[in-house]
């Protein structure tokens, strides 16, 4: 009994603890600034990329040691691309040793999916729609990350993006905002845990901010154009999600919004980010971004650059050197304000001592906790469990999936069948090339078939680019198709894996043609003419187009960048010891003239729905092909089948403060083990701006056994309903709406309701 009554008072202790600790760091931070020179601070939020190998003698090129004497004199606040405990610690102890202060420096770097042990990539992640894993991905990628001596990543990527040409969409969560966001938070949350001072985590970064994703023609770092309603309803909300979450950086990003560069944009970083969100973790710009700035036309000279972008809300300077060249002549020009600066230094300590920086600069560099958890198996065993996870099935007719375990003569054909480098995506930063297991190795590891090899085309060497040597695959020799065609004649089964390349989405990544690369076409329908028991095993970044593939091949698997483990994740589903569940996160165009293609659209004056004869001409639609997508957002195939029941009420309305529950009952109606995603839709017949056809609002993965069936409900409240409207305002409008229940977004169970 007595314990009873203390729990609310130990509670309250906790609670005032916690604050304490709270205005703790805040009163620590206020002391430091106080402490601080004019210089000491702008050298705070100055960030230089690694330059020279800190473990070896002094550098001694003109510009290096200018970068050397200012770690040295405590004028730069972050590096990025300095990894290792070996490296991070020489940077940190050249700064902690020598400056007056001793203040350390934050290391970052791009932890984009794994650090050395390799995730799937982020659009892959997505498709498992699973926010438990996707979590776990990114807390295994922070513990990694973290033993190496880093302290945060830039990642997630939370740009919602609905063309396919953009190389970049393989970093995000997709095209839907309710997903992204979801899958935004988990992210952020998996990196940094619920205590930033512990050893596995670190601090992480809503990017780009804002709009990225919608850079005109899915050209990477073009314009961008978008009025107030798709960047309310559509491109902030998994922004806003971060926030929740409490995730301790922005970036912002590349592109113009609406005619200002987003580095600059006050509207973006200081009126909703610093002011609606009471964002108080601190905004670093993308690589460049403020030099950029005179290239867009917006700066005069990098001097108006850093004028620009620190009034804009810019509080880090990612390799410009603007804001250690120019602040102080700013501020005494009056051009900028010193509450301005001591805002952002503020906001850069503050995490520093939130990571425990302070406490001991050197607490996340230790050898020995390096050499254990890099490439541990703890890690590695994680990304089997999410590339499992990540794989969608397109297509499996007449079950020629999951394959046979004995006697069968199967060949494994395509450029990527034995690739061990492509599997790791783009942005595997710190992985060992070509560490991947491959297709055809995890294949051999099933003994009781006969496995036949041929590349058919090859990958040959390009460019060296980056960090990583990259390869393309063969545009110019087709010999190998023939030997390829032999060995698919003899089998009875051909696995062909085919797709892109690891660096061929990504960053800088774009494309105007979304088939597959080089000979790889001619190759797959080279072997369709001699056996069309072909299983398609795709690997790649971006949704590509797959009508001649849909139309002709019994089974298709969409296994995107799968990571470290990819071949065996890949063995395990073809070989059913992994039933796939995964569900696309962005859908999939019959043709790129389709771009920009989403299932939220909205609807025109003159609905074009596929399949309708609309008697005229005069419809929003295409000659020459469906507006529909082949595969839609949402969709994905099991080795079992479902069944859904119709959805079932609570009430047919309710009005402010009251909530109705939607359900269905779902059953698997197949003979084995397998998950389905119920997903709920909702659409707003009728509002005072226009709203998408439907729109994600909720899912439930569910896990059956065969025969089992399971209720799934949601809860429908007047929160589900809001909308950002032509007034600039969030609100929920009384009405007639329509819910979808079902595996896909194009779902026809429904029915509707009403909000009074
Ligand atoms: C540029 C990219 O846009 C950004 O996402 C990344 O974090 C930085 N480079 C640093 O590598």
């Amino acid at each position: 009994e007595i314990m009873k009554n203390l729990i609310p008072f130990i509670a309250y202790l906790i609670v005032l603890s916690c604050q304490n600790s709270k205005s703790d760091v805040d009163l620590k931070v206020k002391n430091l600034l106080s402490q601080m020179t004019l210089e000491e601070k702008i050298g705070q939020m100055n960030q230089y990329n690694g330059f020279y190998d800190a473990t070896g003698p002094a550098p001694d090129g003109e510009d290096q040691k200018i970068k050397y004497e200012n770690v040295k004199n405590g004028l730069v606040g972050s590096m990025l691309n300095v990894r290792g405990v070996d490296e991070v610690r020489a940077f940190q102890k050249l700064a902690v040793e020598n400056s007056r202060l001793g203040i350390p420096i934050i290391f970052g770097f791009d932890v984009i999916h794994g650090y050395k042990t390799v995730f799937p990539i982020p659009l892959a992640e997505s498709a498992s729609w699973d926010l438990d894993i996707i979590e776990m991905s990114a807390k295994m990628s922070a513990k990694e990350a973290s033993a190496a001596g880093l302290n945060w990543t830039f990642a997630p990527m939370v740009d919602i993006s609905r063309d396919a040409r953009w190389g970049r969409v393989m970093e995000g969560a997709g095209e839907d905002p309710y997903l992204g966001s979801l899958i935004a938070a988990a992210r952020v949350k998996g990196f940094q845990g619920s205590d930033l001072s512990s050893y596995e985590t670190i601090a992480s970064t809503a990017k780009h901010f804002a709009a990225y994703g919608f850079s005109e023609s899915g050209r990477d770092y073009n314009t961008v154009d978008i009025g107030m309603n798709t960047l309310h309803n559509i491109v902030l909300p998994p922004f806003k999600a971060t926030v929740d979450a409490g995730v301790k950086t922005f970036m912002n990003s590349f592109n113009d919004l609406n005619g200002i560069p987003a580095t600059a944009d006050k509207y973006l970083q200081r009126e909703i980010l610093k002011g609606d969100w009471n964002f108080d973790g601190f905004v670093v710009s993308d690589w460049g971004s403020l030099r950029e700035m005179i290239d867009h036309g917006f700066a005069r000279d990098r001097k108006h650059a850093g004028e620009l972008a620190l009034n804009g809300g810019s509080d880090m300077d990612m390799e410009s050197y603007i804001y250690i060249d120019h602040i102080k002549e700013l501020l005494d020009e009056g051009k900028v304000k010193i509450s301005q600066i001591d805002d952002a230094v503020r906001r850069i300590l503050k995490v520093k001592y939130e990571l425990g920086l302070f406490d001991d600069p050197y607490k996340y560099l230790d050898n020995e906790r390096e050499k254990n958890i890099t490439g541990s198996k703890e890690i590695l065993d994680a990304t089997l469990e999410v590339a499992n996870h990540s794989i969608v099935l397109l297509k499996n007719e007449g079950n020629i999936l999951p394959l046979k375990k004995n006697d069968q003569k199967i060949a494994i054909i395509g450029p990527l069948a034995d690739d061990k480098n492509s599997p790791l995506g783009n942005w595997r930063t710190a992985a060992e090339n070509n560490s991947a297991v491959s297709v055809l190795e995890a294949m051999r590891e099933y003994k009781g078939n006969k496995i036949s090899h041929a590349k058919g085309v090859k990958l040959v060497n390009k460019i060296p680019a980056g960090f990583h040597e990259e390869v393309s695959i063969n545009e110019t020799d087709k010999t190998g198709i023939l030997n390829a065609k032999k060995i698919a004649k003899d089998a009875d089964v051909v696995i062909m894996v085919l797709g892109e390349y690891g660096f061929q989405s990504g960053e800088g990544r774009s494309r105007t043609n979304l088939d597959l690369p080089g000979f790889q076409q001619e190759l797959l329908e080279e072997g369709y003419k001699v056996n069309k028991n072909i299983v398609l095993v795709l690997m790649n970044g971006r949704p590509l187009i797959l009508n001649w593939h849909n139309e002709n091949l019994p089974a298709i698997v969409e296994a995107w960048h799968l990571g470290s483990l990819s071949g065996t994740a890949i063995s395990n589903v073809l070989y059913g010891d992994f039933n796939p569940g995964g569900k696309l996160p962005m859908s999939f165009p019959r043709s790129v003239g389709q771009l920009p293609l989403y299932y939220n659209y909205k609807s025109t004056g003159r609905p074009g729905a596929d399949g309708e004869d609309a008697g005229s001409v005069f419809w929003s639609h295409y000659q020459d092909e469906l507006n529909s997508p082949l595969y839609p957002f949402g969709y994905g195939l099991s080795y079992t089948t479902f069944s859904i029941s119709e959805i079932s009420l609570s009430s047919d309305e309710f009005s402010n403060g009251e909530s109705i529950n939607a359900s269905v009952s779902v059953s698997n109606t197949g003979n084995i083990k397998g998950r389905e995603v119920i997903q709920l839709y909702i659409q707003d017949k009728f509002a005072s701006a226009t709203r998408p056809v439907r729109e994600l609002k909720g899912f439930e993965t569910v896990d059956l056994e065969p025969g089992e069936s399971k209720t799934v409900e949601f809860i429908i409240n007047e929160k589900l309903l809001e909308f950002y409207n032509g007034d600039n305002k969030w609100v929920t409008e009384p009405g007639e709406f329509n819910v979808f229940i079902g595996n896909s977004s194009q779902t026809t169970n429904s029915t509707s309701f009403n909000f009074r």
